[in-house]
């Protein structure tokens, strides 16, 4: 389990189970080199138990690597919550999570991710202090997904900037893969900026939504991969850069959201060989954990955090840089940077 291709060892490795509430969770700490491992919770069906464990020893590993190329004060966590199959209490089952994230003295610190909600992170206060992503009345705090949007929506102008030498969004050709809540706001400022988007999503009524209020092409989900774009942001789940895709896609420049984009290493080599610059994902969708991490510090103010998500394009010049400096992949060069900046901040 722990000798999985690109996993580097975790420091623990919670498995959280209670029978009442029928929780059966992971809760992952990758590396509290920084500072106490920081990463969102996520809520999904798995096929089976290791497929779970899988994922949140990968999405884990990203977090620390994340965290450490924002510059924020805090290692790399995730906790990965098994759905149940049949009938269950969200309340008590969130409330079990929260005294398993509890238990874990502050080693780890939650927050929301794919499945899990505001109102879930409210509950779970109760239950434990090391929770963020909180909506506050009158302060700081709540859903992360218009920050991230914006890491990566910054993140595709600087790529634009540079790497199809195009002075600004307008006419820029985006295929965005799932309209959720960081896609439709990345769409939004798309849209603003004057990209045509063309767009999927599994839920019809949003994919009709954007169609009306951004005047986005819409395709199927089988062919938003490859369609005749500029740039594709892929913005629904992982590993959607694989053997089957790469030498398919049309795009010149790939940011998005999603985590874990590459199936593989070598899928990022394979983008590379055909021209396509891809952007690490946890390098430009770091805009919601900077957004959560400054919550949970009391440091969050709406200017001051925009401000600093805005300064991932600044690391997407400079990745740009080290990768011309090595001749590495951006994949293989970022891998590189953070993993240089694993340990204790100054
Ligand atoms: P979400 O669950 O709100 O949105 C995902 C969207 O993708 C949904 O609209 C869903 O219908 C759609 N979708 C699912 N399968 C699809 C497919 N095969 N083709 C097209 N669309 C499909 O999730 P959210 O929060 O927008 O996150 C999206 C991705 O970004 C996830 O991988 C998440 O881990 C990552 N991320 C999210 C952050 C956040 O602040 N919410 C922060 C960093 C990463």
């Amino acid at each position: 389990l722990f000798g999985l291709p690109d996993q580097a060892p975790h420091e623990r490795v919670l498995l959280a189970a209670d029978e009442q509430t029928g929780l059966k969770a992971i809760l992952a700490v990758h590396s509290t080199a920084r500072g106490p491992a920081f990463g969102g919770c996520r809520f999904w069906s798995y096929d089976n138990e290791l497929a779970a464990l899988n994922d949140a020893l990968r999405l884990s590993q990203g977090m620390s690597l994340k965290n450490a190329l924002a510059d924020l004060p805090f290692g790399g966590g995730k906790a990965v919550i098994i759905k149940p199959a049949g009938q269950f209490d969200r309340a008590a089952l969130f409330a079990a999570f929260g005294r398993a994230v509890q238990s874990l003295d502050g080693a780890y610190i939650t927050a929301e991710d794919v499945g899990t909600t505001t109102a879930d992170m409210l509950g779970m206060q109760a239950h434990t202090q090391y929770v963020s992503g909180i909506p506050r009345a009158g302060a700081f705090g709540g859903d992360p997904s218009p920050k991230t949007a914006w890491g990566v929506f910054v993140s595709i102008e600087a790529g634009v900037r540079l790497h199809l030498q195009r002075a600004s969004l307008d006419g820029v050709r985006v295929a965005l893969q799932g309209l959720g809540a960081v896609g439709w706001h990345l769409a939004e400022f798309l849209h603003k900026a004057g990209a045509k988007l063309v767009v999927a999503d599994v839920d019809a009524a949003k994919v009709a939504r954007a169609q009306e209020l951004f005047g986005a092409q819409a395709v199927s989900v089988h062919e938003i991969l490859t369609a005749d774009v500029d740039v594709l942001a892929p913005c629904a789940l992982g590993a959607v850069l694989n053997l089957g895709s790469v030498p398919q896609i049309r795009a010149k420049l790939i940011a998005g959201a999603a985590n874990n984009q590459l199936a593989t290493a070598a899928d990022g080599d394979a983008l590379q060989a055909r021209g396509i610059l891809y952007l690490p994902d946890y390098l430009v969708n770091a805009g919601g954990i900077i957004s959560v991490a400054r919550e949970y510090r009391n440091e969050g103010e709406e200017q001051a955090v925009m401000a600093e998500v805005s300064r991932i394009a600044g690391r997407v010049e400079e990745l740009l840089g080290r990768v011309k400096a090595s001749g590495n992949t951006p994949a293989r060069e970022s891998d590189i940077w953070a993993r240089s900046k694993l340990v204790k901040p100054a």
